[in-house]
């Protein structure tokens, strides 16, 4: 599908506030590979069909997950979590993105996952990030994304894992893995730098 019908498709299907935060991570999306080497027609890719199911009923990206061999587990976790494993299938299936860098890109925006790839960081920190945004911490976070993209995503998932222990809430393991790995990534550059 061409890239403007994707957009009018995706647009249709979320309110227009949602919409502005998926121009916000697209805009976004493309200054951080450019800046950190991405491929930015990828990065934009993923960024516009991210958040594709986000307001779809919950039930049918259940139905999704169940129906599609998609992570079972996810059904455990938080309802959050769900739209990003069934924008990925959503967008292959029904958009036809055959790219799996780009599809893996949607599915971890949420989440993240150990040894996240170059396009998965910049997809998630722009969905962090992007000019909407508005929570505490958020502008620091934006000063570290101007010198490391890994550092930035801790700092990113550390704000989301306080915030699900202060709610009480279950924590998703890719996220714990994903800061582990992210940690460890820093440590290695710092080490051979
Ligand atoms: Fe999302
Ligand atoms: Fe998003």
């Amino acid at each position: 599908m061409k890239r403007e019908d994707i957009i009018e498709s995706v647009r249709s299907q979320m309110p227009e506030r949602r919409w502005q935060h998926t121009l916000g991570v697209m805009e976004t999306a493309i200054q951080l590979a450019n800046r950190y080497g991405a491929d930015p027609d990828k990065a934009e890719l993923a960024a516009i069909l991210h958040d594709v199911c986000k307001y779809w009923p919950v039930e049918e990206q259940a139905r999704i997950i169940r129906e599609h061999g998609l992570p079972a587990e996810l059904l455990d976790y938080d309802k959050e979590l769900w739209h990003a494993h069934a924008g990925a299938f959503v967008a292959k299936d029904r958009y036809g993105v055959a790219d799996e860098e780009v599809l893996d890109a949607i599915r971890y925006h949420t989440s993240g996952r150990e040894r996240m790839t170059l396009l998965e960081k910049v997809v998630c920190l722009a969905d962090y990030i992007e000019p909407g945004r508005d929570f505490p911490n958020v502008n620091n976070i934006r000063e570290i994304a101007e010198h490391s993209l890994e550092k930035a995503l801790i700092a990113g998932f550390s704000g989301t894992i306080a915030f699900l222990l202060e709610k009480g809430k279950k924590i998703y393991p890719l996220t714990m893995q994903a800061r582990n790995s992210l940690i460890d990534e820093v440590k290695l550059k710092e080490e051979h730098a």
